[in-house]
């Protein structure tokens, strides 16, 4: 898919990346920046954070982030406004914070449900809530990272199929009230990617993880760079008439239980 993309898609943009200090977010904000545009990134951790900035400035790109929690409403607010300030209104959101532990129903305190949901839900309300005075109008692009567990249940994970259906739905009603101004509102769904957090806490033997890349149709995890280059897509023009879709970029994850093999083979 990378071939399709010119170098300097982005060039002049501004993106403001939440959660952009690792794994798949780092992957989309290199990407972006690779595209062209000036990135800000934040998350909790100073340090993170100054890595994923070296990360860019490092390989000729342009970055710039802080220390910010998205729980925070007036920090995310505040964080924005720097970015503007620095590089000019935003054409590019992405809110992809998220936390995430498995854990059975009755192992999970309220405050543990209570914490995926602010990180992941309310956080993302906030990163996007803040950023429409902050935006490029018209014609700005946001992009929430949700997950198929969004749509499709999983065990020990009530807490953040929650979160992501709750995203899934803010995404839509977003669309319909911010496209009257140009103002774009998607989210990608990536499946199981490898080398991250999330499958590290997700499937973290080597038998789960040879179990759930069976049953993936396209069989295999994804790769941040997946996941980057339809996050790029989004944030393109090639992408102008796309608001308040939910884009499966997962392997066929979402379809379900792919893994019945031995009926493939009687079927030929
Ligand atoms: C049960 C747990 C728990 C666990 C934490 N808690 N871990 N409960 N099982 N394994 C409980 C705590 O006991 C506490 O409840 C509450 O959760 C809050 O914990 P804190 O540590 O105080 O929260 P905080 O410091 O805010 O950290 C948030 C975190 C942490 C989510 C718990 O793991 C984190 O910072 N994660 C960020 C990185 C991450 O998770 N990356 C992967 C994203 S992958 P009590 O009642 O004791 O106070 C992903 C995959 C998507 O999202 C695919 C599926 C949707
Ligand atoms: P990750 O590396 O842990 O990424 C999560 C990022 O969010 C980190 O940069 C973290 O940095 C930041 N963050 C966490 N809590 C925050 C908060 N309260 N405020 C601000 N930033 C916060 O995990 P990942 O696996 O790459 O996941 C990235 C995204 O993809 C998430 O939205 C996840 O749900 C989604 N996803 C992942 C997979 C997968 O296979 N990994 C599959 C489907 C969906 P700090 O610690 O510095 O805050």
């Amino acid at each position: 898919m990378t071939e399709v993309f010119r170098d300097g898609l982005l060039t002049g943009k501004t993106a403001f990346v939440a959660g952009g200090s690792s794994g798949i977010n780092l992957g989309v904000a290199q990407r972006l920046a690779e595209a062209g545009a000036k990135v800000a990134i934040i998350s909790r951790s100073a340090d993170k954070v100054a890595a994923a900035v070296a990360s860019i400035t490092d390989a000729g790109g342009t970055a710039w982030g802080t220390a910010c929690d998205v729980r925070d409403y007036a920090a995310v607010d505040a964080a924005l406004a720097a970015t503007v300030e620095r590089f000019g209104p935003i054409d590019v959101v992405v809110s992809g914070a998220a936390g995430n532990f498995l854990a059975p129903v009755v192992g999970m305190s309220a405050n543990a449900f209570k914490t995926v949901i602010d990180i992941d839900l309310l956080g993302t309300f906030n990163v996007l809530r803040a950023s429409f005075a902050h935006l490029a109008k018209p014609g700005a692009s946001l992009i929430s990272i949700t997950a198929p567990q969004g749509e499709r249940p999983q065990m020990f994970q009530a807490h953040a199929c929650a979160a992501k259906a709750g995203i899934n739905m803010m995404t839509k009603c977003l669309a319909m009230e911010w496209g009257p101004a140009g103002v774009r509102v998607n989210a990608v769904s990536p499946g199981p990617i490898g080398d991250t957090e999330g499958m590290a806490r997700l499937a973290p033997t080597p038998e789960m993880e040879k179990t759930i890349k069976g049953r993936i149709a396209l069989r295999g995890y994804g790769t941040k760079r997946d996941i980057a280059d339809m996050v790029l897509f989004l944030a393109s023009p090639a992408a102008g008439y796309v608001t308040g879709a939910i884009i499966d970029c997962d392997g066929g994850s979402v379809l379900g239980d792919a893994g019945g093999d031995a009926l493939t083979v009687r079927a030929r």
